[in-house]
């Protein structure tokens, strides 16, 4: 296709929209407009190099991209498993690192051995039922929550959690720990499927570039 159209990404809003637009800028693509922090703007464009940049909630970017509203976004593991939508997940940017896992009390490390109908609270749902039911086979009731998930062992919500953890500060502030590692998380690139095909020449140039640059990092 021409470089006419316009390349949209959409980025998850926050700390991880800040350094992918710093790690952007190390490539040569920038977008002042973006830097105004007063604007009330929602899309943002580099006329120059035909590119949109807009920002959305983390897990309304999968949806984006596979709608084809978005060609690309950046938005973090976690996410993209829990969403599970129909996009190319193209490169793992390095930043953004934590780990999802299953955690709570000591006392609860038993339960989990033995396969024990346990309550999970996650913010996570899809990667929680993955876990228990396809990997561990073991039957779990989960129980969805929207943020501060560590509350659910301390009032007795649930037995364990399964969340981010990053520094691990927050479990040992609140008495938990890690039970079990689920999986690795960072930052990843994904692209729409039509998007990688009709655009096949600039979205490789860019991951080229964005990848040769994360390895001289
Ligand atoms: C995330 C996550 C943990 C915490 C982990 O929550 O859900 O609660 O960060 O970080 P730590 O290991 O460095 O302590 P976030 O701050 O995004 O807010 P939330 O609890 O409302 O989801």
């Amino acid at each position: 296709m021409s470089d006419d159209r316009y390349l949209t990404f959409a980025l998850g809003k926050g700390r991880l929209a800040k350094q992918t637009m710093e790690l952007f800028e190390e490539i040569g693509i920038t977008c002042e407009e973006m830097k105004d922090k007063d604007s009330r703007k929602l899309i943002f464009a580099n006329e120059e190099l035909k590119l949109r940049f807009f920002l959305a909630k983390g897990p309304d970017v999968p949806t984006y991209v596979e709608y084809g509203a978005a060609d690309i976004g950046v938005v973090g593991r976690d996410t993209i498993l829990e969403e599970n939508r129909n996009v190319y997940e193209v490169l793992d940017l390095g930043y953004g690192k934590c780990r999802m896992c299953v955690c709570g009390p000591e006392s609860a490390k038993e339960l989990l051995q033995h396969h024990e109908r346990i309550r999970v609270a996650s913010k996570y749902p899809g990667i929680a039922k993955d876990y228990f039911y396809n990997k561990k086979h073991q039957t779990v009731d989960i129980i969805k929550l929207n943020g501060s998930v560590e509350l659910g062992p301390l009032v007795e919500l649930s037995d364990v959690i399964v969340d981010i953890v990053e520094t691990g500060s927050t479990l040992r502030e609140n008495g938990l720990g890690v039970l079990e590692e689920i999986c690795p998380l960072s930052a990843r690139m994904i692209v729409n499927p039509v998007s990688m095909q009709m655009e096949n020449a600039r979205i490789k140039k860019l991951v080229a570039d964005i990848r040769a640059k994360l390895e001289i990092k």
